[in-house]
């Protein structure tokens, strides 16, 4: 199918075109064929762009998350075999879990992340910012390698409970997962670097929760080893498996999402900035990056069972047992049937913002508030060190992954 200059039947999530400029895409989608069958894509995926169809279908019980293996539909399936340790990994992941597994495992985890409250996490947090922000040259520096890549590993790895120096090593191994999971084709090397990427960080973090010092410490790690709800406790292989996707989800979302808030920031003036540094306009300011510079485009689902579901413009799309669908929230987001001035950066805009950045209903992020303290303690840090940030042109090093939108450099200077 053709859409003018662009052919959806060439849109894949690593594709240079799509990733420089996903919202042009977007804004024909959503208006001439929001529900979009991709022939191409995982061998037959229902492609949803707007926002009516992405909230309803996220809550919609019909669809599965046992979706861990949608990756390796490529492959034959003698050849899957080879990755059944890898996907044994991500199959424990309560991320891909329904209804009463899902109900129990995430009640589990929540009431692990009972200590890391706000105040708890706060000064731990500025702390790690004012420390990488110390040692960089402000005359000109790359954001994304002295921040935005550092931070995210850093704070999860604090809130684990495992040494944050090893956060190279948590970027590594979880970009590989991160690029598996964002992208719409793989290669058999990838998979092979994923699947060693998944066994050096579920080694890492097994050895990690083994530790006494973890143990001492009191780490979520730690937590996940020892809490009992109603009866039941995470196996060993399953707080290890826990433990890797809290990485995989929370370090390459947080690092993109400041790294393209602070490439959207520098085109608004310097005085309006200063929303981000007072206590009263900072969360408006926030939910509206969130909206407008989501690094997350996607989530995914699996149809539980055979229906038909009615699109939002009439579409009736035949779902079959087993078929994938992507919903995609950085369409959604700036659909101007359920936002006004949909496509402007509105600081102000009076909450609640209603974007669908962190998914909605039982899937909801579990890592809502830490993107939230995160990203706000390292905007208003680096603004209020040099209210007059620059953001100097420069090519984009796009990150080859529509799944975590984002590049992996920008130059910024703080004074002259
Ligand atoms: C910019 C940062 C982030 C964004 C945009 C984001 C976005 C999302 C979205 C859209 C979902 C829902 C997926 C679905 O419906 O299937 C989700 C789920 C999840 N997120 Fe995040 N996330 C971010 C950071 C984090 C962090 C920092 C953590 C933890 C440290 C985290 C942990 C999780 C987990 C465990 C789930 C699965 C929840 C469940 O299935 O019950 N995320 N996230």
């Amino acid at each position: 199918m053709s859409l003018g200059p662009i052919s959806v039947d060439d849109f894949s999530h690593n594709q240079v075109q799509y990733i420089e400029d996903p919202f042009t895409f977007y804004a024909l989608m959503r208006e001439r064929s929001p529900a979009h069958l991709s022939e191409t894509i995982f061998g037959g995926t229902w492609l949803m762009f707007r926002y009516e169809d992405c909230s309803r279908l996220m809550q919609d019980e019909r669809l599965s998350n046992a979706r861990s293996a949608v990756p390796l539909r490529f492959l034959p399936p003698d050849q899957r075999d080879e990755f059944a340790d890898m996907l044994d990994v991500y199959s424990r992941w309560l991320a891909f879990h329904d209804g009463k597994e899902h109900t129990r495992n995430r009640r589990q985890a929540n009431r692990g992340y009972v200590p890391f409250t706000d105040e708890y996490l706060e000064p731990r947090i500025q702390r790690i910012v004012d420390g990488l922000l110390d040692q960089v040259d402000p005359t000109g520096f790359d954001l994304m390698s002295e921040l935005a890549f550092p931070l995210p590993a850093m704070v999860i790895a604090d809130v684990l409970g495992v040494p944050v120096d090893a956060h190279e090593d948590l970027n590594r191994w979880t970009d590989d997962i991160a690029h598996l999971f964002g992208s719409t084709s793989v290669s058999v090397e990838h998979l092979r670097r994923t699947r060693e990427s998944t066994r050096q960080l579920a080694e890492f973090l097994a050895s990690e929760a083994n530790a006494r010092r973890s143990r001492a410490e009191g780490g979520l790690l730690h937590h996940l080893r020892e809490i009992e709800v109603r009866g039941h406790r995470f196996s060993e292989r399953d707080v290890v498996a826990q433990a890797a996707l809290l990485l995989f989800a929370g370090v390459a979302s947080i690092r993109y999402l400041i790294g393209n808030s602070v490439r959207a920031l520098a085109s608004v003036p310097t005085t309006e900035r200063d929303v981000l540094l007072k206590s009263d306009t900072v969360g408006p300011a926030i939910e509206e990056l969130l909206r407008m510079c989501t690094p997350v485009s996607f989530v995914g689902r699996v149809a539980g069972e055979d229906f038909d579901y009615t699109a939002s413009d009439g579409t009736i799309v035949p779902l079959r047992k087993g078929q994938p669908l992507l919903l995609y929230i950085a369409s959604a987001n700036r659909d101007p049937d359920a936002f006004d001035r949909a496509d402007e950066l509105v600081l102000d805009r009076p909450l609640p913002n209603r974007h669908l950045t962190f998914g909605v209903g039982r899937h909801l992020c579990f890592g809502d508030p830490l993107v939230r303290q995160t990203t706000r303690i390292a905007l208003s840090t680096l603004y209020l060190r040099w209210p007059e940030l620059k953001v100097p042109q420069q090519e984009a090093n796009w990150n080859n992954n529509l799944g975590f939108h984002g590049s992996t450099s920008l130059r910024v200077s703080g004074e002259d």
